[in-house]
């Protein structure tokens, strides 16, 4: 399996280019089965859930033509409505084709995804939107199918913030007859942007970015093209990256406006931060020691779970305690253990950590358990002393482009290897 191994101490500084986000691209790529007219999505990272993403959609019949950053699709050809187990149990995120397909043709078979290690995430509150809407829901074999009724909006609420039930909710509305007002929905970036994309390809939608969104159904949807935010998560990564090795980093085409949670947290720990809205980009400059600063993560605008294990690398080696709750998956504590390989003093009780601050960390040989896992313990490795051993890097590299690459640029001593 292929590692990636780094030695620790560098300074890093430079600056750096934030890749097209993951969560945004995968939702908008998802849209294209919802029209027989083409769809350009440029500024696509290239990353293996992308891979998976597209292998999807051709699965189903859209045709897919990558060219760089820039994807082509056509779902004329769409002539089919299941999503295998084999995908499936690669990407969560594939249950993004259920309200595309209901909203299309009015089936879908789609494997149901099992739990990860985040959890057991389930997606009834998905199921219990299409139900609401008139569809009929059965589980056989491991696989959902799901068969529109009489379809018509309604008001519905959600029992709890969910970024890709919102998504879905939002697919199968746009094509429903009638009124659906959905409460409680996500707020996070990747949400409003599927709408502003349903949006040019005719849908009615009102309320974007906010809790309550109001879709007035329309019969048909056409063609567009359109451009994937900067991804955010890799954007904090980058800007703990800096602070971890007491560097200095202009991130460029980025969007500060996404990134306030964690900028907060940043400046209250001590580390210098300036940013341009018109320009897109951000400065950090983290000369100092900084000190133990607490968070909890929350659904957007709030601290988000996928900095959560980067940003305890961070405090692991802060002045005094921090304490880190988590409060959206219930088990995203894997790199805990991992982390305490190397030196970190964290304890778990319950849903918190409460990391006490030590003076350094040392290289040892760890385990990569999911993306931001794994990128909580690439930025560990970037300060610990000697060498640190990452295995199972095919996690990372479903969300990092070319992350490697990126972080040498910024002086990092940090190599892919192939085994
Ligand atoms: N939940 C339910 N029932 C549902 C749906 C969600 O109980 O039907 C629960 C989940 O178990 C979780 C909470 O609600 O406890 C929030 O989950 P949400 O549905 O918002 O998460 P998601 O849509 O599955 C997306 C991102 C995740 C990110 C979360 C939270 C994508 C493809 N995935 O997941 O990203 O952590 O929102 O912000 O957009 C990652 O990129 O590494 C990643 C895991």
């Amino acid at each position: 399996m292929d590692k990636y191994l780094i030695n620790g101490g560098k300074v890093l500084s430079g600056e750096i280019e934030i890749s097209g986000s993951k969560n945004a691209s995968l939702p908008l790529l998802f849209a294209s089965i919802l029209s027989d007219e083409k769809i350009t999505i440029n500024n696509v990272p290239d990353l293996k859930d992308i891979q998976t993403c597209c292998s999807l959609l051709e699965v189903l019949g859209v045709s897919v033509i990558r060219e760089g950053s820039t994807i082509h699709l056509c779902g004329k050809e769409l002539n089919s409505y299941e999503a295998p187990y084999e995908l499936v149990s690669t990407m969560r995120a594939s249950v993004l084709v259920m309200g595309p397909l209901l909203a299309r043709i009015g089936k879908a078979k789609v494997s149901l995804p099992g739990g990860c290690s985040l959890g057991a995430r389930p997606i009834n509150l998905h199921l219990d939107f299409f139900r609401t809407l008139g569809a009929k829901v059965n589980l056989i074999h491991g696989y959902v199918e799901i068969e529109c009724g009489n379809m018509n909006g309604t008001d519905y609420h959600f029992d709890q913030k969910t970024v890709t039930g919102t998504m879905n909710a939002l697919f199968l509305a746009v094509l429903t007859p009638g009124t659906t007002i959905m409460h409680n929905c996500a707020l996070e970036p990747e949400v409003v942007e599927l709408c502003l994309l349903l949006k040019s390809m005719g849908a009615n939608i009102r309320g974007e970015g906010s809790e309550t969104i109001i879709v007035q159904g329309v019969s048909i949807l056409h063609g567009t093209e359109y451009r994937v935010i900067p991804d955010r998560i890799e954007c904090g990564t980058i800007m703990i990256a800096a602070a971890i090795t007491y560097g200095k980093i202009r991130l460029k085409s980025c969007n500060p406006k996404h990134m306030t949670a964690l900028m907060r947290k940043l400046i209250t720990a001590g580390v210098d931060i300036e940013y341009d809205h018109e320009g897109r980009t951000i400065s950090i400059d983290a000369k100092n020691k900084y000190n133990g600063t607490s968070i909890s993560t929350q659904p957007y605008p709030g601290f988000p779970t996928d900095l959560q294990a980067q940003y305890m690398a961070l405090m692991s080696l802060a002045n005094g305690t921090t304490i880190i709750t988590e409060n959206i998956f219930e088990n995203r504590f894997m790199h805990v253990s991992e982390l305490k390989r190397m030196g970190a003093n964290l304890i778990i009780q319950g849903n918190t950590v409460v990391v006490t601050g030590v003076e350094y960390l040392s290289g040892a040989k760890v385990m990569a358990t999911d993306i931001r896992a794994g990128a909580g313990l690439i930025l560990a490795a970037l300060r610990a002393k000697g060498e640190t051993e990452i295995s199972r890097i095919y996690h990372v590299e479903r969300g990092y482009e070319h992350i490697e690459k990126k972080l040498s640029s910024l002086g990092a001593s940090i190599r892919r290897v192939i085994e």
